[in-house]
Protein backbone atom coordinates (compact mmCIF):
# COMPACT_ATOMS: atom_id res chain seq x y z
CA UNK A 1 0.00 0.00 0.00
CA UNK A 2 1.14 3.53 -0.50
CA UNK A 3 1.55 6.59 1.61
CA UNK A 4 -1.37 7.31 4.08
CA UNK A 5 -0.76 10.99 3.57
CA UNK A 6 0.33 11.28 0.54
CA UNK A 7 -0.44 8.11 -1.68
CA UNK A 8 -3.08 9.26 -4.32
CA UNK A 9 -0.73 9.31 -7.01
CA UNK A 10 1.68 6.45 -6.24
CA UNK A 11 1.14 2.80 -6.84
CA UNK A 12 4.29 1.09 -5.04
CA UNK A 13 5.48 1.96 -1.67
CA UNK A 14 8.58 3.21 -0.97
CA UNK A 15 11.56 1.21 -0.52
CA UNK A 16 13.24 0.28 2.65
CA UNK A 17 16.40 2.92 1.80
CA UNK A 18 13.94 5.31 0.37
CA UNK A 19 12.27 5.59 4.16
CA UNK A 20 15.71 5.58 6.04
CA UNK A 21 16.85 8.11 4.35
CA UNK A 22 13.63 10.21 4.14
CA UNK A 23 12.47 9.46 7.53
CA UNK A 24 13.15 12.36 10.31
CA UNK A 25 11.35 11.19 12.97
CA UNK A 26 14.12 9.64 14.64
CA UNK A 27 15.11 13.00 15.72
CA UNK A 28 12.04 15.11 14.91
CA UNK A 29 9.99 13.82 17.89
CA UNK A 30 11.85 16.59 19.87
CA UNK A 31 9.28 18.61 18.18
CA UNK A 32 6.38 17.24 19.26
CA UNK A 33 5.01 19.76 21.59
CA UNK A 34 5.98 22.90 19.68
CA UNK A 35 3.88 20.29 16.59
CA UNK A 36 1.20 19.91 19.07
CA UNK A 37 1.08 23.78 19.79
CA UNK A 38 0.89 24.86 16.29
CA UNK A 39 -1.78 23.00 15.20
CA UNK A 40 -4.00 23.68 18.28
CA UNK A 41 -3.90 27.09 17.34
CA UNK A 42 -4.33 26.43 13.44
CA UNK A 43 -7.44 24.56 14.51
CA UNK A 44 -9.04 27.11 17.10
CA UNK A 45 -8.04 29.28 14.14
CA UNK A 46 -10.24 27.36 11.45
CA UNK A 47 -12.83 27.35 13.32
CA UNK A 48 -12.77 30.95 14.19
CA UNK A 49 -12.99 31.66 10.55
CA UNK A 50 -15.57 29.31 9.43
CA UNK A 51 -13.28 26.83 7.43
CA UNK A 52 -13.64 24.03 9.60
CA UNK A 53 -16.99 23.53 11.80
CA UNK A 54 -16.38 23.94 15.35
CA UNK A 55 -17.22 20.95 17.02
CA UNK A 56 -14.96 19.34 14.53
CA UNK A 57 -12.36 21.96 15.91
CA UNK A 58 -12.80 21.17 19.29
CA UNK A 59 -12.87 17.39 18.83
CA UNK A 60 -9.09 18.27 16.66
CA UNK A 61 -7.16 20.36 19.93
CA UNK A 62 -9.21 17.64 22.24
CA UNK A 63 -7.23 14.59 20.20
CA UNK A 64 -4.12 16.84 19.78
CA UNK A 65 -4.26 17.03 23.73
CA UNK A 66 -4.46 13.42 24.03
CA UNK A 67 -1.79 12.47 21.29
CA UNK A 68 0.66 14.96 23.39
CA UNK A 69 0.09 12.68 26.65
CA UNK A 70 0.47 9.87 25.01
CA UNK A 71 3.83 11.63 23.26
CA UNK A 72 4.73 12.74 27.31
CA UNK A 73 4.22 9.17 28.45
CA UNK A 74 6.17 7.34 26.39
CA UNK A 75 3.14 5.03 25.05
CA UNK A 76 2.87 6.90 21.63
CA UNK A 77 4.51 4.74 18.91
CA UNK A 78 6.36 6.42 16.16
CA UNK A 79 6.40 4.63 12.61
CA UNK A 80 8.83 5.97 10.20
CA UNK A 81 6.37 5.19 7.62
CA UNK A 82 5.29 7.98 8.60
CA UNK A 83 8.28 9.77 7.96
CA UNK A 84 7.89 12.84 10.57
CA UNK A 85 6.40 14.36 13.46
CA UNK A 86 4.08 16.38 11.59
CA UNK A 87 2.24 13.04 9.81
CA UNK A 88 2.81 10.78 13.30
CA UNK A 89 0.68 13.09 14.94
CA UNK A 90 -1.80 13.55 12.37
CA UNK A 91 -2.53 9.86 11.94
CA UNK A 92 -2.80 9.47 15.63
CA UNK A 93 -5.28 12.26 15.66
CA UNK A 94 -7.45 10.72 12.90
CA UNK A 95 -7.35 7.07 14.98
CA UNK A 96 -8.56 8.90 17.80
CA UNK A 97 -10.68 11.62 16.63
CA UNK A 98 -11.80 10.29 13.65
CA UNK A 99 -12.45 11.93 9.94
CA UNK A 100 -12.42 15.42 11.58
CA UNK A 101 -8.86 15.03 11.48
CA UNK A 102 -8.62 15.10 8.01
CA UNK A 103 -9.76 18.81 7.76
CA UNK A 104 -6.58 19.86 10.43
CA UNK A 105 -4.34 20.11 7.13
CA UNK A 106 -6.69 22.54 5.16
CA UNK A 107 -4.80 25.90 4.34
CA UNK A 108 -1.47 24.59 5.75
CA UNK A 109 1.48 22.17 4.90
CA UNK A 110 4.33 20.92 5.87
CA UNK A 111 6.44 23.22 5.02
CA UNK A 112 4.66 26.12 7.05
CA UNK A 113 4.06 23.79 10.15
CA UNK A 114 7.96 22.72 10.56
CA UNK A 115 9.06 26.01 9.72
CA UNK A 116 6.70 27.17 12.77
CA UNK A 117 7.41 24.31 15.23
CA UNK A 118 11.23 24.54 14.78
CA UNK A 119 10.97 28.48 15.51
CA UNK A 120 9.03 27.67 18.35
CA UNK A 121 11.86 25.19 19.45
CA UNK A 122 14.50 27.56 18.88
CA UNK A 123 12.77 30.33 21.03
CA UNK A 124 12.38 27.81 23.78
CA UNK A 125 15.88 26.99 23.93
CA UNK A 126 16.85 31.08 23.37
CA UNK A 127 14.70 31.34 26.93
CA UNK A 128 16.87 28.50 28.04
CA UNK A 129 19.88 30.60 27.01
CA UNK A 130 19.17 33.56 28.41
CA UNK A 131 18.20 32.27 32.16
CA UNK A 132 21.59 30.36 31.70
CA UNK A 133 23.36 33.42 30.66
CA UNK A 134 21.90 35.16 33.92
CA UNK A 135 22.42 32.91 35.89
CA UNK A 136 26.32 32.59 35.24
CA UNK A 137 26.96 36.36 35.32
CA UNK A 138 25.60 35.88 38.75
CA UNK A 139 27.55 33.55 39.61
CA UNK A 140 30.81 35.78 38.53
CA UNK A 141 29.79 39.04 39.80
CA UNK A 142 29.72 36.76 43.33
CA UNK A 143 33.14 35.99 42.53
CA UNK A 144 34.19 39.51 41.71
CA UNK A 145 32.45 40.95 44.64
CA UNK A 146 34.49 38.77 46.76
CA UNK A 147 37.96 39.18 45.56
CA UNK A 148 37.60 42.53 43.82
CA UNK A 149 40.91 43.73 45.14
CA UNK A 150 42.61 40.55 45.31
CA UNK A 151 46.07 40.81 42.95
CA UNK A 152 46.81 38.88 40.24
CA UNK A 153 49.02 38.84 37.18
CA UNK A 154 47.46 39.77 34.36
CA UNK A 155 49.04 38.67 31.16
CA UNK A 156 49.66 39.03 27.67
CA UNK A 157 51.02 36.32 25.34
CA UNK A 158 50.10 34.50 28.46
CA UNK A 159 53.16 36.49 30.24
CA UNK A 160 53.34 38.21 33.20
CA UNK A 161 52.25 42.09 32.04
CA UNK A 162 50.88 44.04 34.78
CA UNK A 163 49.14 43.76 38.16
CA UNK A 164 45.42 43.46 37.70
CA UNK A 165 42.52 42.32 40.33
CA UNK A 166 40.19 38.97 40.12
CA UNK A 167 37.51 41.12 40.57
CA UNK A 168 38.80 42.69 36.98
CA UNK A 169 39.06 39.35 35.75
CA UNK A 170 35.85 38.17 36.17
CA UNK A 171 34.17 41.18 35.14
CA UNK A 172 35.96 40.77 31.75
CA UNK A 173 33.83 38.10 31.33
CA UNK A 174 30.56 39.29 32.80
CA UNK A 175 30.91 41.55 29.86
CA UNK A 176 31.88 38.45 27.54
CA UNK A 177 28.70 36.55 28.79
CA UNK A 178 26.30 40.09 29.06
CA UNK A 179 27.31 40.42 25.11
CA UNK A 180 25.91 37.27 24.73
CA UNK A 181 23.06 37.53 26.67
CA UNK A 182 22.33 40.43 24.21
CA UNK A 183 22.77 38.38 21.27
CA UNK A 184 20.47 36.32 22.66
CA UNK A 185 17.82 38.95 22.90
CA UNK A 186 18.45 40.29 19.48
CA UNK A 187 17.91 36.65 18.16
CA UNK A 188 14.91 36.30 19.73
CA UNK A 189 13.31 39.32 18.53
CA UNK A 190 14.61 38.83 15.06
CA UNK A 191 12.98 35.29 14.65
CA UNK A 192 9.57 36.05 16.53
CA UNK A 193 7.12 35.97 12.92
CA UNK A 194 5.27 33.17 12.53
CA UNK A 195 5.47 30.70 9.11
CA UNK A 196 2.34 29.22 9.70
CA UNK A 197 -0.29 30.29 7.21
CA UNK A 198 2.26 30.34 4.18
CA UNK A 199 1.25 27.03 3.37
CA UNK A 200 3.45 25.18 0.74
CA UNK A 201 5.17 28.54 -0.63
CA UNK A 202 2.50 30.67 -1.94
CA UNK A 203 0.17 31.56 0.68
CA UNK A 204 -3.61 29.95 0.62
CA UNK A 205 -6.96 30.83 -1.03
CA UNK A 206 -8.76 29.80 2.85
CA UNK A 207 -9.71 33.32 4.57
CA UNK A 208 -7.60 31.90 7.43
CA UNK A 209 -6.30 34.83 9.89
CA UNK A 210 -2.78 34.83 10.55
CA UNK A 211 -2.78 37.09 13.32
CA UNK A 212 -4.64 35.27 15.15
CA UNK A 213 -2.42 31.90 14.56
CA UNK A 214 1.02 34.08 15.50
CA UNK A 215 -0.85 35.72 18.31
CA UNK A 216 -1.76 32.13 20.01
CA UNK A 217 1.72 31.08 19.39
CA UNK A 218 3.22 34.27 20.80
CA UNK A 219 4.70 35.45 17.88
CA UNK A 220 5.08 39.47 17.19
CA UNK A 221 3.16 39.05 13.78
CA UNK A 222 3.14 36.66 10.63
CA UNK A 223 6.14 36.15 8.32
CA UNK A 224 5.47 38.53 5.60
CA UNK A 225 6.48 36.74 2.50
CA UNK A 226 5.19 33.26 2.17
CA UNK A 227 8.12 31.93 0.04
CA UNK A 228 10.37 33.48 2.46
CA UNK A 229 8.15 32.29 5.52
CA UNK A 230 9.17 28.14 4.41
CA UNK A 231 12.55 29.24 3.20
CA UNK A 232 14.22 30.68 5.71
CA UNK A 233 16.13 28.54 8.34
CA UNK A 234 17.94 32.33 9.44
CA UNK A 235 17.05 32.09 13.16
CA UNK A 236 18.18 28.35 13.32
CA UNK A 237 21.57 29.59 11.85
CA UNK A 238 21.79 32.54 14.12
CA UNK A 239 20.85 30.63 17.35
CA UNK A 240 24.05 28.64 16.42
CA UNK A 241 26.06 31.64 15.70
CA UNK A 242 25.02 33.03 19.05
CA UNK A 243 25.92 29.62 20.12
CA UNK A 244 29.08 29.43 18.71
CA UNK A 245 29.77 33.12 20.18
CA UNK A 246 29.12 32.26 23.85
CA UNK A 247 30.79 28.52 23.31
CA UNK A 248 33.80 30.19 22.06
CA UNK A 249 33.87 32.54 25.14
CA UNK A 250 33.09 29.46 27.80
CA UNK A 251 36.04 27.82 26.08
CA UNK A 252 38.56 30.48 26.92
CA UNK A 253 36.80 31.14 30.39
CA UNK A 254 37.82 26.94 30.45
CA UNK A 255 41.16 27.08 29.53
CA UNK A 256 41.87 30.06 32.20
CA UNK A 257 40.79 27.22 34.70
CA UNK A 258 42.02 24.65 33.48
CA UNK A 259 45.44 26.30 33.69
CA UNK A 260 44.54 28.20 36.86
CA UNK A 261 43.70 25.09 38.52
CA UNK A 262 47.48 23.09 37.76
CA UNK A 263 50.25 22.45 40.87
CA UNK A 264 52.08 25.15 39.18
CA UNK A 265 49.62 27.77 38.93
CA UNK A 266 47.70 27.31 41.84
CA UNK A 267 45.29 30.33 41.35
CA UNK A 268 42.15 28.40 41.85
CA UNK A 269 40.65 25.17 43.76
CA UNK A 270 37.78 23.70 41.75
CA UNK A 271 35.31 21.53 44.03
CA UNK A 272 35.05 18.18 44.23
CA UNK A 273 31.81 18.14 42.86
CA UNK A 274 33.07 19.78 39.35
CA UNK A 275 36.71 17.54 39.23
CA UNK A 276 37.06 13.96 38.58
CA UNK A 277 40.08 11.81 39.54
CA UNK A 278 42.22 9.22 38.21
CA UNK A 279 42.01 5.68 38.11
CA UNK A 280 45.73 5.03 38.87
CA UNK A 281 47.62 8.26 40.26
CA UNK A 282 45.67 8.72 43.29
CA UNK A 283 47.07 12.50 43.63
CA UNK A 284 45.24 13.78 40.47
CA UNK A 285 41.88 16.01 40.33
CA UNK A 286 41.86 17.34 37.23
CA UNK A 287 39.30 20.11 35.93
CA UNK A 288 37.56 17.55 33.03
CA UNK A 289 34.61 19.64 32.94
CA UNK A 290 36.47 22.77 32.19
CA UNK A 291 38.08 20.76 29.40
CA UNK A 292 34.95 19.45 27.95
CA UNK A 293 33.45 22.98 27.95
CA UNK A 294 36.76 23.99 26.15
CA UNK A 295 36.23 21.52 23.63
CA UNK A 296 32.14 22.12 23.54
CA UNK A 297 33.45 24.67 20.71
CA UNK A 298 33.52 22.19 18.07
CA UNK A 299 30.59 20.49 17.56
CA UNK A 300 28.33 24.00 17.74
CA UNK A 301 30.35 25.87 15.67
CA UNK A 302 31.04 22.69 13.28
CA UNK A 303 26.84 22.99 13.33
CA UNK A 304 26.72 26.26 12.27
CA UNK A 305 29.33 25.83 9.24
CA UNK A 306 27.37 22.22 8.57
CA UNK A 307 23.51 24.03 8.68
CA UNK A 308 25.17 26.98 6.57
CA UNK A 309 26.58 25.01 3.94
CA UNK A 310 23.56 23.10 3.79
CA UNK A 311 21.43 25.77 3.21
CA UNK A 312 24.09 27.61 0.45
CA UNK A 313 22.78 27.70 -3.17
CA UNK A 314 18.88 26.32 -2.10
CA UNK A 315 16.43 27.81 -4.58
CA UNK A 316 13.42 29.20 -3.33
CA UNK A 317 11.24 27.80 -1.78
CA UNK A 318 11.35 24.17 0.59
CA UNK A 319 13.55 21.69 -0.27
CA UNK A 320 14.16 18.80 1.35
CA UNK A 321 17.72 19.62 2.44
CA UNK A 322 16.25 21.59 4.99
CA UNK A 323 15.41 18.66 6.70
CA UNK A 324 19.19 19.10 7.62
CA UNK A 325 18.66 21.68 10.00
CA UNK A 326 17.05 19.58 13.08
CA UNK A 327 20.08 17.52 14.07
CA UNK A 328 22.84 20.28 13.93
CA UNK A 329 20.90 22.91 16.10
CA UNK A 330 19.13 20.03 18.43
CA UNK A 331 23.29 18.60 19.36
CA UNK A 332 24.25 22.30 19.10
CA UNK A 333 21.54 23.66 21.80
CA UNK A 334 21.82 20.77 24.15
CA UNK A 335 25.61 20.95 24.21
CA UNK A 336 25.63 24.70 24.86
CA UNK A 337 23.18 24.69 27.49
CA UNK A 338 24.87 21.94 29.03
CA UNK A 339 28.19 23.86 28.98
CA UNK A 340 26.79 26.88 30.61
CA UNK A 341 25.26 25.24 33.60
CA UNK A 342 28.51 23.31 33.83
CA UNK A 343 30.27 26.54 33.75
CA UNK A 344 27.95 28.33 36.40
CA UNK A 345 28.25 25.75 38.38
CA UNK A 346 32.13 25.93 38.58
CA UNK A 347 32.25 29.54 39.22
CA UNK A 348 30.08 28.42 41.93
CA UNK A 349 32.25 26.35 43.51
CA UNK A 350 35.91 27.67 42.74
CA UNK A 351 37.95 29.24 45.47
CA UNK A 352 40.31 31.87 44.54
CA UNK A 353 43.57 31.02 46.40
CA UNK A 354 44.41 34.94 47.16
CA UNK A 355 47.63 34.72 48.48
CA UNK A 356 48.59 32.65 45.45
CA UNK A 357 47.48 35.28 42.91
CA UNK A 358 49.26 38.07 45.03
CA UNK A 359 52.74 35.81 44.65
CA UNK A 360 52.10 35.52 41.39
CA UNK A 361 51.09 39.15 40.48
CA UNK A 362 54.46 40.32 42.40
CA UNK A 363 56.97 38.19 40.58
CA UNK A 364 57.87 38.56 36.77
CA UNK A 365 58.48 42.39 37.23
CA UNK A 366 55.05 43.17 36.65
CA UNK A 367 55.54 46.95 38.20
CA UNK A 368 57.98 47.89 35.06
CA UNK A 369 55.60 49.74 33.59
CA UNK A 370 54.80 51.91 36.68
CA UNK A 371 58.54 52.33 37.04
CA UNK A 372 58.47 53.65 33.54
CA UNK A 373 55.85 55.88 34.22
CA UNK A 374 56.87 57.49 37.37
CA UNK A 375 60.02 57.91 35.78
CA UNK A 376 58.31 60.29 33.37
CA UNK A 377 56.31 61.81 36.06
CA UNK A 378 58.34 62.26 38.56
CA UNK A 379 61.75 62.63 36.84
CA UNK A 380 60.50 64.11 33.66
CA UNK A 381 62.06 61.32 31.24
CA UNK A 382 60.32 60.93 27.71
CA UNK A 383 58.65 58.04 27.95
CA UNK A 384 60.75 56.40 25.38
CA UNK A 385 63.95 57.14 27.57
CA UNK A 386 61.78 55.79 30.97
CA UNK A 387 61.63 52.64 28.78
CA UNK A 388 64.84 51.60 28.15
CA UNK A 389 66.21 52.73 31.88
CA UNK A 390 63.52 50.40 33.26
CA UNK A 391 64.35 47.95 30.81
CA UNK A 392 68.21 47.94 32.14
CA UNK A 393 66.81 47.81 36.03
CA UNK A 394 64.69 44.73 34.78
CA UNK A 395 67.78 42.87 33.23
CA UNK A 396 69.96 43.97 36.63
CA UNK A 397 67.08 42.15 38.49
CA UNK A 398 67.47 39.47 36.39
CA UNK A 399 71.31 38.92 36.85
CA UNK A 400 70.98 39.20 40.67
CA UNK A 401 68.43 36.80 40.94
CA UNK A 402 65.67 39.25 42.35
CA UNK A 403 62.23 41.04 41.26
CA UNK A 404 62.26 44.88 41.21
CA UNK A 405 61.42 45.85 44.53
CA UNK A 406 64.65 44.15 45.67
CA UNK A 407 66.70 46.09 44.10
CA UNK A 408 69.14 48.43 46.49
CA UNK A 409 68.38 52.05 45.92
CA UNK A 410 72.12 52.94 45.13
CA UNK A 411 71.84 50.12 42.29
CA UNK A 412 68.76 51.95 40.65
CA UNK A 413 70.46 55.32 40.87
CA UNK A 414 73.69 53.88 39.33
CA UNK A 415 71.55 52.81 36.52
CA UNK A 416 69.60 56.79 36.45
CA UNK A 417 70.80 59.81 38.68
CA UNK A 418 67.22 60.76 39.16
CA UNK A 419 65.77 57.64 41.33
CA UNK A 420 64.77 58.20 44.43
CA UNK A 421 63.94 56.65 47.88
CA UNK A 422 59.95 57.47 45.96
CA UNK A 423 60.40 54.85 43.38
CA UNK A 424 59.52 52.32 45.76
CA UNK A 425 55.61 53.18 46.08
CA UNK A 426 54.79 52.33 42.71
CA UNK A 427 56.67 48.87 42.39
CA UNK A 428 54.34 46.85 44.91
CA UNK A 429 51.61 45.57 43.28
CA UNK A 430 49.18 46.88 45.60
CA UNK A 431 49.91 49.87 44.93
CA UNK A 432 49.92 49.67 40.93
CA UNK A 433 46.42 48.06 40.40
CA UNK A 434 45.32 51.44 43.06
CA UNK A 435 46.29 53.62 40.48
CA UNK A 436 44.80 52.14 37.28
CA UNK A 437 41.88 54.77 37.96
CA UNK A 438 41.07 54.97 34.67
CA UNK A 439 37.44 54.06 33.42
CA UNK A 440 37.18 50.51 32.68
CA UNK A 441 40.23 50.14 34.64
CA UNK A 442 41.45 47.68 37.25
CA UNK A 443 41.70 49.88 40.37
CA UNK A 444 39.55 48.41 42.89
CA UNK A 445 36.86 51.34 42.72
CA UNK A 446 36.80 50.63 39.09
CA UNK A 447 36.22 47.46 39.44
CA UNK A 448 33.41 48.21 42.00
CA UNK A 449 31.58 50.51 39.97
CA UNK A 450 31.25 48.08 37.04
CA UNK A 451 29.88 45.50 39.53
CA UNK A 452 27.69 48.27 40.64
CA UNK A 453 26.75 48.99 37.18
CA UNK A 454 25.69 45.48 36.33
CA UNK A 455 23.77 44.62 39.36
CA UNK A 456 21.55 47.79 38.33
CA UNK A 457 21.07 46.02 34.99
CA UNK A 458 20.54 42.81 36.02
CA UNK A 459 17.95 44.46 38.56
N1 LIG B 1 10.26 16.51 7.87
C1 LIG B 1 10.27 17.67 7.04
C2 LIG B 1 11.39 18.59 7.49
O1 LIG B 1 11.88 18.43 8.54
C3 LIG B 1 8.97 18.38 7.10
C4 LIG B 1 8.64 19.17 5.89
C5 LIG B 1 8.39 18.26 4.75
N2 LIG B 1 7.83 18.95 3.66
C6 LIG B 1 7.80 18.38 2.48
N3 LIG B 1 7.27 19.04 1.49
N4 LIG B 1 8.34 17.23 2.23
O2 LIG B 1 11.78 19.49 6.79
Amino acid sequence: TSNQMWGGRFADKPDAIMEAINASIGFDQRLAAQDIAGSRAHAAMLAATGIVEASDAEAMREGLLTVLSEIEGGTFTFSTALEDIHMNVEARLKEIVGPAAGRLHTARSRNDQVATDFRLWVRDQLDAAEAQLLALVRALLAQAETGADWVMPGFTHLQTAQPVTWGHHMMAYVEMFGRDLSRVRDARARMNECPLGAAALAGTGFPIDRDMTAAALGFDRPCANSLDAVSDRDFALEFLSVASISAMHLSRFAEELVIWSSAQFRFVVLSDRFSTGSSIMPQKKNPDAAELIRAKIGRIFGAQVALMTVMKGLPLAYSKDMQEDKEQVFDAADNWLLSLAAMDGMVRDMAANAPALEAAAASGFSTATDLADWLVRVAGLPFREAHHVTGSLVAVAEARGCDLPDLALEDMKEVHGAITEDVFDVLGVRNSVASRTSYGGTAPDQVRAQIARWKEILG
